[in-house]
């Protein structure tokens, strides 16, 4: 009864109602993500000498294309911004050889991921694997409109799709695979999630969070939104917050099926959540392959520099696609490592759910990425 009666409340809410619930959510899964550092904070980014490696945000960015963008738009920010939203829905559209009615714009990916769980949530529940980037989600088990079944976790951290696949029953209305998933960075071999996506569309929608896409090897052998194209009952979510370096000014899309794009409207995406300087700097970088090759090479140098001083130090770390790796702390605890770095000024993540061992870090610059390096020796000794 009661359920029912917060799921009826919800579902007549506002944007306003799914904009609070994601904050919430937010909040929550930002711990130690916030600076922890006694000094003033500046009111944009990280204090000077802050090794900022905890939320996978891109400092090479925002591309100077996009920054010259942002500054005239800005001049226009007296003005709504139905054009310029039309824009980039066409150009995303048109890159995949869709047409505007299969894109849907949001305040960053949040926006969209929130409003697929939502939609998803009338008419049963979500099914994703163990660990996953479920901020946006877990909206429908804080408004009690519906529940996230997780599989069982694998000793190697991937995504069981055969697994996933058995468990789609009468219940589950959405399945949700990130790809490539954050916080192990894994990507999934792209025949094996192509005929899974196939295979499950036909029972449930399958959401597919690509957000770290555009930093794999291969893009467009990475995704599947050609499936999009074919008729599968399949939503694809991509942001401008990760390899675009824009994740401050928040924008991010959905493409789906044109009446699934029309469900998920309803609850506040749009152009509504979105503002001319952001949608400008997307549209000025949106094909600025230049500047993607340049940040895909700055991570790659990361990722090894990282993977050798987690090698040095007789750690383990999962192969990672993206901008970020999972590093596996043996015996000792991911909280602790967390609040000891941070007294180096280097700024990770923490514990997620029970990976009590698991710490992620993030590729930022490689004077930072040093810094990370140069503390870990140091840290591991006072805390082993
Ligand atoms: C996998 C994944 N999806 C979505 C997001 C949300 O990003 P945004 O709302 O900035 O697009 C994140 C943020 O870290 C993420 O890791």
């Amino acid at each position: 009864m009661q359920k029912s009666l917060s799921r009826r409340l919800f579902l007549q809410g506002t944007t306003a109602t799914v904009s609070a619930a994601l904050a919430a959510a937010s909040s929550s899964s930002l711990a130690g993500t916030k600076p922890e550092i006694n000094r003033p904070t500046p009111l944009y980014g990280p204090p000077p000498g802050v090794a900022k490696l905890n939320a996978n945000e891109n400092p090479y960015g925002p591309s100077p294309a996009a920054l010259k963008a942002m500054m005239e738009a800005s001049q226009k920010g007296a003005y709504y911004v139905y054009d310029s939203v039309m824009r980039l829905k066409t150009m995303i559209a048109e890159r995949h050889g869709l047409t505007p009615e299969y894109v849907t714009l949001g305040s960053g990916s949040s926006a969209g991921l929130a409003a697929a769980a939502v939609t998803a949530a009338q008419t049963g529940n979500i099914l994703g694997p163990d660990l996953f980037w479920d901020t946006t989600s877990r909206v429908v088990e804080l408004q009690n409109i519906g529940e996230i079944k997780r599989l069982p976790k694998l000793e190697s951290l991937a995504i069981d799709l055969d697994a996933m696949y058995s468990a789609i029953d009468e219940s589950i209305s959405m399945v949700q695979v990130t790809n490539p998933n954050n916080p192990t960075g894994m990507l999934i071999d792209p025949l094996a999630m192509r005929n899974f996506c196939i295979k499950a569309s036909k029972k449930c929608t399958v959401l597919a969070d690509e957000a770290y896409n555009e930093l794999t090897d291969d893009s467009d052998a990475n995704t599947v939104i050609p499936l999009i194209k074919d008729g599968h009952d399949i939503i694809v979510a991509r942001t401008f917050s990760k390899i675009y370096g824009l994740a401050g000014m928040r924008v991010g899309y959905l493409i789906a099926q044109p009446e699934k794009i029309e469900q998920m409207e309803k609850y506040g995406l749009g152009w509504y959540g979105l503002n001319q300087a952001g949608l400008a700097a997307a549209i000025a970088c949106y094909e600025d392959h230049q500047f993607m090759d340049y940040c895909r090479a700055k991570v790659k140098e990361a990722r090894e520099m990282v993977a050798a001083a987690v090698k040095e130090n007789g750690l383990t770390a999962l192969p990672s696609v993206t901008n970020f790796m999972f590093v596996n702390l043996g015996a000792l605890n991911a909280e602790t490592f967390r609040a000891e770095m941070a007294k180096e000024n280097v700024l990770i993540r923490g514990i997620y759910r029970d990976y009590t061992n698991w710490s992620r870090v993030s590729m930022g610059r490689l004077e930072d990425v040093q810094k990370y390096t140069s503390a870990l020796p140091k840290v591991l000794h006072r805390i082993s």
